[in-house]
C-alpha cells in the first residue's frame, strides 16, 4: 500500500456533541462530522424526539451511545422513556452509573420488560426538577461522565462528578458546551464541577469542531506498520495516542524519532508507516485513557500475530472482546485464549483468506487488516458494524492500494 490517507473526525467526540444539542434552544452547528452510520442513528434518534418523554425504541437499541441524549431530554422535559441501548457486543455493558447518578439528582427510576430478552424499558422521572449533587462514579464511564456532565448542565444548583473518566471526548464536549454559556470546570481530569443553569437552555452559536478520531488514526498505524510501501496518515492525534505510540515503537512498527511530532503544537500532524519486516513481540494491557485504548486491542491482534515471540493481551474494561480471536485462529494464527480476557499470541504465522462475521465495528477493521495481509481472497460479511464507524472505508483503503469490494 502507498499514499495518503487522512483521518476523519472522531466517531465518539461527535456522537456525545450531537445528543448535546438536545440542550440547546436552537440546534448548534458541527464541523467535521464523520458520514457513518452511528451518526445516522444518532441524527435519527434526535429528529424522532418529539414530547421528549419518547424517543424512538428502535433505533435506541442499535447502538450504545443512544443513552447520550437520555441525560439531556430528562433534564429538559422531566421525563423520559427508554429503552437498554443496544450497540456492539463486547461484554454486559450496563447502565447503572447512569440510573444511580440520576436518582442522586432527584429523579425516580422505574424498569419493566425483561433483562436480556432486549425489551428491558426504562422510565425516569424527575418530577421537581433535577438539583445538583455530589457524585461518585462507582465505575469509570466514558459515556457515564458525558452522560451525568450535560444532566447536570440544566439542573438547579451546583453538582461535582467524582471518579470521572479521562477521555479527551468529554474534555471537547465540556469546551463545547462552555462556548455556548455552560459552567464546567476539571473535564479531563477525575473531579469535575459544573454549575447548573437550572431549566435555562444553550443559546450560544459556537460551532462544535469535531476533531480527528484517534481510534480510527491508531487502526491505519497498525495497517501502515504490517502492509504499506509508505503510508501517510493525515491529521494523526499523536498526543493522544501516547500509549500506543510507545507499544508500537517496542514492537519496531515505528521509528523512535519522530521529527513531525516536535513541529506540530496540537499533537496532531501528518506520519508516515512503512512497513515493519521485524516485528518484536509486547504485551499489552487495555487501560481507561490515557493507557492503551481497549478500541485498538483488536487491531493490535493482528498485529501481534507477524511479530516474533509471544505477546500476551491483557482486555481489561469489557469481558467480552476477545470473540473475534477465533477467525484469526482459522486464518492461520496461533493465539490461546487464556481466559475471558487474557489471550497469548504466537508469531509470526502466516495468514490466509477466510470467510469472516464482523463482531463488532472495531474487531471488523481488524479483520479487514488481517484479510488484507493474508494470502487470498477474504469475505467479510456483517459490515454495517464496519460502516458503524468508518466512513467509507473500502474506497479510502482502496485509493492507497487495498484491494478490496464491497459486493
Ligand atoms: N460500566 C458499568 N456501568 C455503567 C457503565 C459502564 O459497569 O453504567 C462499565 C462497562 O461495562 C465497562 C466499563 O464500565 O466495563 C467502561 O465502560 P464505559 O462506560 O467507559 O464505556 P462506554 O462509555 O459505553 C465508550 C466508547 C467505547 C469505548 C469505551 C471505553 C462511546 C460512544 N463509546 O463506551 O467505544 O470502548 O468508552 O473507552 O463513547 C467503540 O467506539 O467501538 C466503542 C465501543
Amino acid at each position: 500500500m502507498e499514499g495518503e490517507i487522512e483521518v476523519k473526525g472522531s466517531k465518539n467526540a461527535a456522537l456525545a456533541a450531537l445528543s448535546a444539542s438536545l440542550l440547546f434552544k436552537n440546534p448548534p452547528k458541527f464541523l467535521n462530522l464523520p458520514e457513518i452510520e452511528d451518526i445516522k442513528r444518532m441524527r435519527e434518534l434526535i429528529f424522532s424526539v418529539s414530547s421528549g418523554s419518547e424517543i424512538d425504541e428502535e433505533i435506541a437499541k442499535r447502538f450504545r451511545a443512544s443513552i447520550l441524549v437520555v441525560g439531556p431530554l430528562l433534564a429538559r422535559f422531566g421525563e423520559v422513556r427508554f429503552p437498554h441501548p443496544g450497540g456492539c457486543v463486547i461484554g454486559a455493558r450496563p447502565i447503572d452509573v447512569f440510573l444511580e447518578g440520576w436518582r442522586r439528582m432527584g429523579a425516580e427510576v422505574e424498569a419493566s420488560g425483561q433483562t436480556g430478552g432486549g425489551n428491558l424499558i426504562y422510565k425516569v422521572t424527575a418530577k421537581n426538577g433535577l438539583r445538583g449533587c455530589d457524585y461518585t462514579f462507582k465505575t469509570m464511564s466514558v459515556t457515564g461522565t458525558e452522560g451525568m456532565m450535560m444532566t447536570a448542565v440544566l439542573a438547579k444548583g451546583n453538582t461535582v462528578l467524582r471518579n470521572c473518566a479521562l477521555e479527551p471526548e468529554i474534555k471537547y464536549l465540556a469546551d463545547f458546551l462552555n462556548k455556548n454559556g455552560a459552567n464546567i470546570s476539571g473535564a479531563g481530569a477525575s473531579t469535575i464541577n459544573v454549575e447548573g443553569k437550572c431549566g435555562k437552555l444553550l443559546e450560544g452559536a459556537e460551532f462544535f469542531v469535531n476533531p480527528p478520531d484517534r481510534i480510527e488514526a491508531g487502526t491505519l498505524a497498525i495497517l501502515g506498520a504490517l502492509a504499506a510501501k509508505q503510508l501517510t496518515i493525515k491529521n494523526f492525534p499523536a498526543l493522544e495516542l501516547n500509549a500506543f505510540i510507545d507499544i508500537l515503537k517496542e514492537a519496531g512498527a515505528m521509528p523512535a524519532e519522530i521529527p513531525s511530532l516536535r513541529k506540530s503544537r496540537d499533537g496532531i500532524s501528518a506520519f508516515t508507516f512503512t512497513q515493519s519486516k521485524n516485528l518484536r513481540a509486547v504485551s499489552v494491557k487495555t487501560a481507561e485513557y490515557p493507557g492503551f485504548a481497549t478500541d485498538l486491542q483488536a487491531p493490535f491482534t493482528v498485529l501481534a500475530t507477524q511479530a516474533n515471540g509471544e505477546s500476551l493481551i491483557n482486555e481489561t474494561i469489557f469481558e467480552g472482546r476477545l470473540a473475534y480471536v477465533g477467525d484469526l485462529n482459522r486464518m492461520g494464527a496461533k493465539i490461546t485464549i487464556m481466559d475471558k480476557q487474557r489471550a497469548l499470541v504466537t508469531g509470526p504465522t502466516k495468514l490466509y483468506g477466510h470467510a469472516l462475521e464482523s463482531p463488532d465495528l472495531r474487531a471488523g477493521l481488524a479483520f479487514v487488516i488481517a484479510a488484507l495481509i493474508a494470502d487470498r481472497e477474504s469475505k467479510i460479511g456483517n459490515i454495517y458494524q464496519i460502516d458503524r464507524g468508518y466512513e467509507k472505508i473500502d474506497e479510502r483503503l482502496r485509493a492507497v492500494g487495498a484491494q478490496i469490494q464491497r459486493v
